[in-house]
């Protein structure tokens, strides 16, 4: 599967990663703030180049356990404000993951919705996904503030399943079905 690039939102244009992304990537992949509560830690310029240049080769999917990787333009500001991910969990269950990280300076406005309602969009119409997850830190209130916007319905919260950035960390599971993607849009 692979989207007809380069896809259009009303604010924004989704496409695969290109080389000269990698300034715009390195802003907000090397910002503690943005990895608070990612798994890593703030991008060095060699960590962004090699992060670059595997999502060169991200631009679809051919086989479950894949992830799509898109860069995120938003042409007002002539830049890649984010990115948006796509990951193919299952062929036979037809489960899916959407993630999300943006810049800092373009967040609050909508913006990342806008991307992930794209996500939902390939996941459910192209690759006719029946779930599509979403999991985050419980303390990261923007990333599930955003799946409840998305329609996602918490499904699980998972208490100390991990040890996150040298401590125990919980993880809230959010989910959303194919049948309640249509009826949302309907
Ligand atoms: C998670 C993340 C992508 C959310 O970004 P965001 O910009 O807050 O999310 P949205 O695009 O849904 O924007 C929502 C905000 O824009 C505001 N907004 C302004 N104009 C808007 C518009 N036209 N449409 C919708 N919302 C709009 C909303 O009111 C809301 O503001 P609020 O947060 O003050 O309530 C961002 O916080 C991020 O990149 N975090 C760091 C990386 C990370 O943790 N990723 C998730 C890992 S699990």
């Amino acid at each position: 599967m692979r989207p007809d690039y380069p896809l259009k939102t009303n604010r924004l244009i989704l496409r695969p990663f290109e080389p000269s992304d990698l300034d715009d990537l390195h802003t907000y992949r090397s910002n503690p703030e943005v990895c608070r509560y990612l798994y890593g830690e703030p991008a060095t310029p060699e960590d962004s180049e090699e992060r670059l240049k595997k999502s060169l080769t991200m631009g679809e999917l051919t086989e479950e356990g894949q992830w799509l990787v898109l860069a995120v333009e938003f042409p007002e500001a002539g830049r890649v404000i984010g990115d948006v991910v796509l990951k193919w969990i299952s062929e036979k269950d037809r489960q899916g993951e959407i993630g999300y990280v943006f810049n800092p300076e373009f967040q609050g406005r909508g913006l990342a919705r806008e991307a992930a309602e794209a996500m939902l969009k390939i996941g459910f119409e192209d690759l006719k996904l029946h779930r599509i997850i979403a999991q985050c830190d419980p303390r990261n209130e923007p990333s599930w503030g955003l799946m409840e916007r998305l329609g996602m319905r918490r499904e699980a919260h998972f208490r100390q399943n991990e040890i996150f950035k040298g401590e125990w960390g919980d993880l809230f599971v959010y989910g959303l079905l194919d049948e309640e993607y249509e009826r949302a849009a309907s």
